[in-house]
């Protein structure tokens, strides 16, 4: 999706013309990817725009720094208050924010200890990441000839910059392919997830996703998922899954922040269940909506509203 600029970007503390947020090409995260980020969504609500996740969101930024030795010098309230003054300044009703903390310019070599560490959040406009119509119709995907990183090489609970080259594998092969999106196998030859989504697979009414140490990223999404369908009364079970079951299951779905709840109609040209959304997706994904879009009370504070 195209970048549209906005008039702000936070930057180390202050809001600065978007178009000054530059960096130098040394920069040791330009080379090594060592960065880690966010990707939050902040939808429109009565009263403006309410950001979903935020808590969640910043605390998995601080979780991935330590993961991979970023020390970040902010207190995470700060960090949600810049989230929120970023939003104001720019005058959305609804966009996409992606902070950022990164190992700057100083000096260039594998060990990123000697580079200054910076911080960013920029917010755009966004909208659906497969198209609206993925979100009724369902999109097409197919097993990926990558694998998630191994546990033992990759940390794949951080949200790392250096994590995404096996994510972008995985994408530009799918669409290479004609498909919308790759399921990455783990190492074992499990389930993990999608290159920017979590996974879930429904059978006999049952809710079906791989455990957080099963090479995937903690989403925040799977875990609002997964009090919905509780909510629901629907049994939920996080379990290593085995390939088979994406041909054989009755519903398969992705979540995250950008795919929100996207029904899979298909996996290697094989039809899931009926080649069509399936109610229990159907309802996970009615009240995702109702919830996000404040329809319904926000009950467990997924909101934090801007005005
Ligand atoms: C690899 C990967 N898995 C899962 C997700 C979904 O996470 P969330 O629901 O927090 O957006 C994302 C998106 O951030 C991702 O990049």
């Amino acid at each position: 999706m195209k970048l549209i600029p906005s008039d702000f970007i936070w930057r180390n503390g202050e809001l600065i013309p978007w178009a000054d947020a530059t960096i130098h090409a040394l920069s040791h995260v330009v080379h090594y990817g060592s960065g880690v980020f966010e990707g939050i969504r902040a939808y429109p609500g009565d009263g403006g725009p309410n950001i979903l996740g935020l808590t969640e969101h910043v605390r998995r930024l601080f979780e991935s720094c330590r993961i991979i030795g970023l020390p970040l010098d902010y207190e995470p309230s700060l960090i949600e208050q810049a989230v929120v003054d970023t939003v104001r300044a720019n005058k959305h009703e609804t966009c996409y924010i992606r902070p950022f903390a990164f190992r700057g310019y100083g000096e260039l070599g594998v060990d990123p200890t000697t580079s200054p560490v910076e911080m960013m959040i920029a917010t755009f406009p966004w909208g659906a990441l497969m198209g609206t119509e993925a979100l009724e119709q369902g999109v097409d995907v197919a097993v990926s000839s990558w694998r998630r990183m191994a546990p033992s090489t990759h940390p794949a609970m951080a949200k790392a910059s250096g994590n995404y080259l096996n994510s972008q594998l995985v994408v530009m092969e799918a669409k290479a392919n004609g498909f919308a999106e790759g399921i990455v196998l783990d190492v074992d030859g499990y389930v993990a997830e999608g290159s920017g989504e979590n996974i879930f697979v429904v059978r006999d009414d049952r809710v079906l996703t791989p455990p957080c140490g099963g090479s995937i990223l903690a989403g925040v999404t799977r875990g609002y998922v997964l009090e919905l369908a509780r909510d629901a009364g629907i049994e939920v079970v996080e379990q290593r899954i085995a390939r088979e079951m994406l041909y054989t299951c009755d519903e398969l779905f992705f979540t995250g922040t950008a795919a929100e709840v996207t029904p899979v109609r298909s996996v290697d040209r094989r039809r899931v269940g009926s080649g069509k959304r399936g109610p229990i997706t159907a309802l996970l994904q009615r009240n995702y909506f109702d919830r996000v879009y404040g329809r319904v009370e926000d009950r467990s504070g997924w909101l934090t509203p801007v005005r």
